[in-house]
């Protein structure tokens, strides 16, 4: 069973996502009364659509976790136009605690994707309260940053998103790193496509690119959803696919003690490799301005 917790906009959509590739029966976990019941209800209606028999429930007790092997986080608030994603840690900070304590207590042997924003620091909060290995926890971040990357890419250089490949490691946040060296159109790197200027362009714009759907309609839903199920899918379907994920570095890239976003094989036993790649002294730079960042904010956290 694969459990959702947090059936707003992001977990919801999440849900779908599932519905449509008929992976493992979904749960749906929400504190407000009747949310993710009623959500489970209109995910199973439209599962008939389909024809699919996967089971979809939903509830407001966490006890209903156990039997749950992956258990999805998109639970608090999400940041509006004018917050970065280090802004919500103090508003998120207590409901991912309270979740990680529940998931702990009904689901010991689960897995843990985390969503929530900043949500570096929260896979890290996570990893803390629960006591899971690092394999067992990671979060969604680097995959979403890639999917912008490539739909700024493929815009720009007028080149089918089938065709390309990129990738964005480092903090899911202000800090981010586009890694333009080691993406490419089919084999061929994109900066022998573009010019120096159009790639600095590109990169700021990727930056940008959740703010800016956040500013026209109020929250990010339809790509980190498609990541996210992505990422569920690499797990439950044993993919060995290579994601960028949030992940616990334990000596990785020069970085002890902290979560950051990183390429990594996902596979039934969750993070099951991180790649190391050979950064050059300005992606080393821009990575470590992530690992700045996220060292500060899980500092001034108190777990
Ligand atoms: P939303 O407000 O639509 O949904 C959040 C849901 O969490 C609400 O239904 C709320 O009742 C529920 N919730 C709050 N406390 C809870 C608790 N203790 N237990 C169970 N449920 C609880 O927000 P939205 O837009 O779905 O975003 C959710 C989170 O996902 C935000 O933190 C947002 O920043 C994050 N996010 C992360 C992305 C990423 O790339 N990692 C991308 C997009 C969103």
């Amino acid at each position: 069973m694969i459990s959702i917790i947090g059936a707003g906009r992001v977990g919801s959509t999440i849900a779908q996502q599932l519905v449509l590739r008929g992976l493992d029966d979904l749960h749906l976990i929400d504190i407000v009364k009747g949310l993710a019941k009623g959500q489970a209800l209109d995910l199973s209606q439209m599962a008939s659509g389909s024809n699919s028999d996967i089971t979809i429930t939903g509830s407001d007790d966490y006890s209903s976790l156990n039997g749950s092997n992956l258990i999805v986080v998109p639970a608090g608030f999400a940041r509006t136009p004018d917050m970065t994603r280090l802004d919500l840690l103090s508003k998120n900070r207590e409901i991912i605690k309270y979740a990680s304590e529940k998931i702990k207590e009904f689901a010991p042997s689960a897995m843990v994707l985390m969503v929530t924003n900043p949500v570096d620091v929260m896979t890290y909060l996570a990893l803390k309260i629960t006591r899971f290995p690092r394999e067992r926890v990671f979060g969604m971040g680097g995959l979403l940053d890639s999917l912008r990357f490539k739909t700024v890419m493929s815009a720009i250089l007028g080149i089918s998103r089938g065709s390309l490949d990129t990738l964005v490691i480092g903090e899911h946040g202000e800090n981010m790193l586009p890694l333009d060296r080691f993406s490419s159109s089919n084999g061929i790197p994109i900066r022998d496509l573009i010019s120096k200027k159009g790639l600095e362009d590109a990169v700021l714009e990727t930056r940008k690119s959740a703010a800016q759907v956040i500013s026209l309609k109020g929250a990010t839903i339809f790509a980190p959803s498609q990541a996210v199920a992505t990422m569920v899918e690499a797990v439950v379907s044993d993919k060995k696919s290579l994601i960028p994920t949030s992940v616990l570095l334990e000596g990785e890239f020069g970085v002890h003690g902290i979560c950051m976003g990183v390429p990594a094989i996902l596979g039934a036993g969750g993070v099951e490799r991180i790649i190391e790649l050979e950064l050059d002294a300005s992606e080393r730079e821009q990575f470590a301005k992530g690992q700045a960042s996220l060292t500060k904010a899980i500092g001034e956290m108190t777990v």
